[in-house]
């Protein structure tokens, strides 16, 4: 069994984002409230398999305790997506997942990420490439539901013939980008998609006719999976309890949430209401994210980038905005946690009458 078939279901995922997910914040994330899987950034193949691996290895970078953790990887050339996923298994993966959701134009105007929607001769061999290199550790996708439009019978349906172990679909054409709330409707389409190509299969195993409906004319072959891919909505969840929701109400294998953690860094953890969160708390979670950051980066990491976590932490609480202003206007690692020890001499807890 791989891990995708291994942990309880639902499953609740935290999305690869883009520096932003990188070891530091999932080890946050481990103390606030653990999902079910960690994914990594999406990380280069090709830059993997040159002279700047360590600098592109920095993006794989995880301890133990962050399992199970999945690779996300992207490219162009399948070879390199071979030879890549051969050394994600050494490393300790539990798995690894192709990226053909990014709609950056920097990577789509070279073909790679969402482009190969438009190119499934070349996201077969990517798929195929990474599952031969990859050996027993399982290979999921995550996508979109179209380029232009959309697709998803004819993508999602043709992703479903490759034998993954898991899909993530998030509900938005490339298109689209992030302007328009999620097809919540598609990814349920994709559910019901699954599920037919697997009762073709069962029911033509069940008749003895596995070759006929596995090798027989395309289309037949086409609507056909012999493993059950577990599917995976993403897009705009902001709560576990909307998660929950989502998964009954479209009949999902799991939820992947991205941003939803930028507004509660506690969204994993079904006990914490934020609301409820002191300042004391938060600073707290700002001074350990600092401090780990300074301890797994050095000097290797500028300090500017990581400001951006600090409205993750501090917010939703009176006077956010201007403890916010004098976090921003630090220049090192130092000044942040001077900062933060001088608010938590000087604070006092409100007591709730
Ligand atoms: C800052 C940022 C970086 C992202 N980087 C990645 C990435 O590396 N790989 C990926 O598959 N998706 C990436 N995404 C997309 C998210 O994983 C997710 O699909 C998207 O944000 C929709 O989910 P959400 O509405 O829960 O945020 C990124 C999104 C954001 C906001």
């Amino acid at each position: 069994m791989n891990i995708w078939q291994q942990l309880p279901k639902p499953l609740f995922v935290l999305a690869p984002m883009e520096d932003v997910t990188d070891t530091v914040f999932r080890q946050i994330i481990l103390a606030t409230g653990r999902p079910s899987l960690f994914f990594t950034e999406f990380t280069n193949v090709d830059g993997l398999n040159s002279a700047g691996f360590d600098q592109v290895a920095k993006r794989l970078k995880f301890l133990k305790k962050e399992k199970p953790i999945i690779a996300q990887i992207w490219g162009m050339k399948p070879e390199n997506f071979y030879k890549t996923a051969q050394k994600l298994v050494e490393m300790g993966f539990d798995g690894i997942d192709l990226n053909m959701g990014c709609p950056q134009h920097d990577v789509t105007s070279h073909g790679a990420c969402s482009a190969l929607i438009k190119n499934h001769t070349l996201a077969t061999e990517i798929i195929r490439a990474t599952q031969e290199g990859a050996g027993d550790l399982p290979v999921s996708v995550k996508t979109r539901i179209g380029f232009g439009t959309i697709q998803t019978e004819e993508w999602l349906g043709f992703l479903l013939t490759h034998n993954l172990a898991a899909l993530t679909v998030h509900g938005r054409t490339v298109k689209e980008m992030s302007k328009v709330p999620a097809h919540w409707d598609e990814i349920g389409k994709a559910v019901v998609l699954r599920d037919e190509m697997f009762k073709t299969y069962s029911s033509s195993e069940e008749q003895g006719d596995e070759s006929r409906s596995l090798k027989d004319s395309s289309s037949r072959q086409a609507r056909t999976i012999k493993n059950k891919t577990l599917i995976v909505g993403n897009g705009d969840v902001m709560s576990l309890q909307e998660a929950e929701e989502k998964v009954k109400e479209y009949g999902l294998d799991g939820i992947m949430v991205g941003r939803g953690i930028f507004h509660n860094p506690w969204l994993f953890n079904g006990k914490v209401n934020p609301e409820a969160q002191s300042l004391t708390e938060r600073l707290e979670l700002l001074k350990n994210h600092v401090e780990l950051y300074i301890k797994t980066w050095g000097s290797s990491k500028p300090y500017p980038p990581l400001k951006k976590y600090f409205k993750i932490y501090l917010s939703g609480f009176d006077g956010a905005s201007e403890v916010r202003t004098k976090f921003m206007e630090t220049n090192t690692p130092s000044e942040a946690i001077a900062l933060v020890n001088s608010f938590l001499k000087t604070y006092t807890p409100q007591v709730q009458s």
